[in-house]
This record gives C-alpha cells, structure tokens and sequence, in this order.
C-alpha cells in the first residue's frame, strides 16, 4: 500500500506539471483529492489493514494528502498571478500604470514660473513663518497703521506670524540680491478668516517684484500681460483700477473678466462679473529704502497675483476650500 500511496503521489505530480488553467486544476483535484477520488479510497482502505500496519500507512496517506493539498494551493495562485501572461503578443496595447498627478496650484504655479523665466525672472522661496517687520514695517506699514487691519493675521510669539503675503520677500531679497533685480516668490501664505466659497485661511499667492533704472509704469502692464496670455492662452479681459497699498504708489488693482461666469456673475466674483487678481504698482521710496535701494536712483514694480484664485479662473472652481480638501474625487480630475 505504501508502494502504491508514492506512485499515486508521482503521478499527481507530474499531472500537476502540465495545469494550465484552473479549470483543469478543478478537475485534476477531484479526480485524486475528490470524495470519490483515487486517494481518498486509498485512505478508506487504511481501515482494512492489519493492525500494526494502521498507524504507519494511515500516518504516511495523510502526510501524502496534506502535501499535495498544499500543492494544489500553490499551484492554483500561480496560475491566477501569471493568468494573461502564457504568451508575449507584440501586438497587445501597453498597460498604463496609475499615476498621481500634480496638484492644479502646482500646476499652475510651474506655467506661471516657465513664463517669468522666459522673461529673464528668477523664481525665489521664503519663510512662511515671518517678522513684524518683513511683513509690515519694511513694506511702509508701521506699527499701529490701520492697514496692519485689513490682513485678518495670524500672530505668534515674540512678534512674530505666519506671512499674510508673499510681499514680506520683496525687502529680504533687494537685501540678498541687490540691484537690478527681477524675481518671483510663489508660496503659501495665510489669514485669519472666516471660509467660504471664495476664502479660505490658507492660500497661495505669487509675488513678483522687478527694481532695476527707468522702470515705469509701462513696464509693469508689459509683464502683466505676458503673464496672462501665457497662463489662460486666449485673450481675457482686464480693467486696471486704482487699488492701495502702503507698499507701492501708484497703486493698481487688476481685474480680470470672471471665467467661472464669464461676467454675468457668481459666488467666485462675488456676483459682480470681475475677480481681482493681481494688486500691483510701483515699489514705495520707502521700501526700496528699507531694502538699501537709493530710490532716487532705482525705481520698480511689484505685484501680488493671487494663484489660488487664478486656478480657480482657469479651471473653473467654483468653491476655493476644494484645493485645500485633499479630496480624491477633486484632485483625480487633474
Ligand atoms: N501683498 C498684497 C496683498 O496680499 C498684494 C500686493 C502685492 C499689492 C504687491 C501690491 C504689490 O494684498
């Protein structure tokens, strides 16, 4: 019996060897391991035999079971791993693996940043944990002045608080850079603010900032509108209007025509067809001062795009909270 038991077991196997699919696994397994199977009346047998041969043989037929059951196991998750993969066929389409992709205001932020580059800017990073004074005082807002107001902040410890604009680089880099200078800083910055549909505590701006000789007005509206046919690809409708800031004189607010609504109005432009987007203007004496800047000789633009607001432009957002969801079903549309 125990001759029989292993040449049963040889057979299996080399049966084994020639499974392909799992159907003829199904089968194999039942015609050996099956109640009706070629080893289970092996195993029936056992209690036939004489007595001191019962434990040995019984012992061994079960071992030989448990073997090939494991065996039949493996073999079954081998064929559902390879399934598909029997042949290579040259002409079957690629698979494509499931990739993430980049956050929109990423997106966004590097066709912003390829534009200035093409313009001869350089692209710049700073602390979002910032300074009384390079986020006010150094930008011609002094202590107590009441537009220190108007930017909901979010103060720390020993004067200090998370940048409520991308405006705190401007005096840092003419004191690292010096003059001419032309460069853009895109980054997070934040508000205490109550959240709607068109705000929300933490956004994205990016600020741009050129100092060099003779750089007028002109100048600043020349880049604002590379800017834009280089980011939207189409003609889109601004409106200068005049805007202030304690930083900059003249002082513009750009607007641009509502792409969510396209001006008929909506939650985004606040139902009034246009979207502030870019306040700029001419650098303040002041603060070219603060920056080691002698105004009499220097002059430059700066402005303030809002990048959050931009990609909410661009690709139609109506609600400014999804960017910061981490919501899949949002960000798997990029
Ligand atoms: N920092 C300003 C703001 O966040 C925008 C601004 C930037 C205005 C540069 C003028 C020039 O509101």
């Amino acid at each position: 019996m125990e001759k029989k038991l292993e040449e049963l077991k040889k057979q299996i196997l080399k049966e084994l060897e020639t499974a392909k699919d799992s159907q003829f696994l199904a089968d194999l397994k039942v015609k050996y391991l099956g109640r009706k199977g070629e080893l289970t009346n092996i195993l029936k047998e056992v209690k036939n035999l004489a007595k001191e041969e019962k434990p040995k043989v019984g012992k061994l037929a079960n071992e030989v079971k448990q073997e090939l059951t494991d065996i039949f196991t493996k073999t079954e998750r081998i064929i559902k791993q390879t399934k598909g993969t029997k042949a290579f066929d040259a002409t079957m389409p690629g698979t494509k693996k499931k990739q993430g992709s980049l956050h929109p205001l990423t997106q966004v932020q590097y066709e912003v940043e390829e534009a200035f580059t093409k313009l001869g800017f350089s692209v710049y990073d700073g602390p979002q944990l910032e300074s009384d004074f390079y986020n006010f005082t150094s930008l011609n807002i002094p202590e107590d002045h009441p537009a220190r107001d108007t930017q909901d902040t979010f103060w720390l410890e020993n004067n200090h608080l998370l940048r409520t604009h991308t405006s705190n680089l401007q005096v840092r880099m003419l004191e690292k850079h010096g003059v001419p200078f032309r460069g853009i800083f895109p980054g997070r910055v934040f508000r205490y603010e109550a959240t709607d549909a068109s705000h929300d505590h933490t956004f994205h701006q990016l600020e741009g900032l050129m100092v060099d000789k003779d750089i007028n007005i002109g100048n600043l509206i020349a880049v604002m509108k590379a800017l834009l046919s280089a980011v939207f690809q189409t003609d889109v409708d601004v409106r200068l209007r005049p805007g202030f800031f304690p930083f900059v004189e003249p002082g513009f607010e750009l607007d641009i025509k509502c792409l969510v609504c396209e001006g008929k109005g909506c939650s985004v432009c606040k139902q009034s067809g246009w979207v502030e987007l870019m306040p700029c203007g001419m650098v303040h004496p002041e603060v070219l001062k603060f920056g080691g800047i002698d105004p009499n000789e220097y002059s430059g633009f700066a402005f303030g795009l809002g990048l959050t607001r931009l990609v909410m432009m661009k690709y139609r957002i109506d609600d400014i909270r999804l960017l910061q969801s981490g919501d899949l079903r949002f960000l798997k549309q990029f």
